[in-house]
């Protein structure tokens, strides 16, 4: 069954976890969405674990796109969220409208993410209004590292976590289905999960919201440039693949592969003939 943003308000109701991975290319789309996670998106990180970049803040729109699209084709029940990068939506709602279209109708995201609490609250409800469901994102938002001054877990001090359930309950008013916690305390996270009427997916906020999501490179131990303490590694995928990286170069080396078992079968006498013939 497609998840929809019903799926979403009806988590919340029910109590039922919801589960978010990202993805940004066909084939690991594909696996997710036959494993049957609720909801894959594309990520903005796609800037720091696909292309390289230090941080988000280059990613553009045409990034998005493309890996939107290739995520789509691998997609049969997962709801896809595109994320919109820096810069996207910050100058005007109307090209927030704009561009959360692209994402939507050159793309074939099902939903938008953007990062943000009060602050963006106009762009969420233009796009909305323009029947593009948004997931906002608060706390620890990556696009932001130049004002936080680097990496910082958010809302540790009294002042700041009212402002973080402040931010949450402005994003559930300009009608956002969905919220996104990054780096903030569990207690929190919790206490704005317990606050909101919708559903709130943590990254590094512990277990009380109604959701989880990671990075697929964290979680698969492919991506060691930096690995945030909220990451569980849930297998050592990169250490399997540097193992076979290393395998087939020994292999193509000393002449053990290929194998005949690897090759394509002619006729002798049409090599018999060749070589007769051949100048
Ligand atoms: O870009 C991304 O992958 C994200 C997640 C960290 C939530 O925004």
């Amino acid at each position: 069954m497609k998840n929809t943003v019903a799926t979403f308000k009806k988590a919340k109701e029910t109590g039922e976890k919801l589960t978010m991975l990202t993805a940004y290319d066909y084939s690991t789309a594909r696996l997710m969405d036959e494993a049957g996670v609720n909801s894959i998106l594309v990520g903005d990180s796609l800037g720091n674990v696909m292309l390289g970049y230090e941080n988000t803040l280059s990613v553009t729109m045409e990034d998005m796109i493309h890996h939107i699209k290739a995520v789509k084709r691998g997609v049969k029940n997962a709801l896809i969220v595109g994320d919109m990068p820096f810069m996207s939506y910050q100058v005007s709602t109307e090209q927030a409208v704009e561009n959360a279209g692209r994402l939507i109708k050159e793309g074939g995201a099902d939903v938008v993410k953007l990062e943000g609490g009060a602050d963006v609250c106009e762009q969420i409800k233009a796009i909305v209004k323009a029947t593009i469901p948004v997931c906002a994102h608060i706390g620890l938002t990556p696009q932001s590292i130049n004002a936080f001054g680097g990496f910082k877990v958010q809302g540790k001090s009294i002042e700041a976590a009212q402002k973080l359930i402040d931010d949450a309950l402005a994003v559930e008013e300009a009608g956002a289905f969905a919220v996104v916690i990054e780096g903030v305390p569990a207690e929190i996270a919790s206490i704005i999960t317990e606050k909101l009427s919708i559903p709130t997916i943590g990254i590094g906020a512990g277990a009380g919201c109604d959701g989880q999501v990671l990075i697929y490179q964290d979680m698969l131990a492919m991506f060691s440039d930096f690995t945030p303490k909220f990451v569980k590694k849930y297998a050592e995928v990169g250490q399997i693949m540097s193992n076979a990286f290393e395998s087939f170069i020994k292999e193509v080396k000393d002449g053990t592969f290929p194998q005949k078992e690897h090759t394509y079968k002619i006729d002798s006498s049409v090599v018999d003939e060749l070589k007769k013939i051949i100048k």
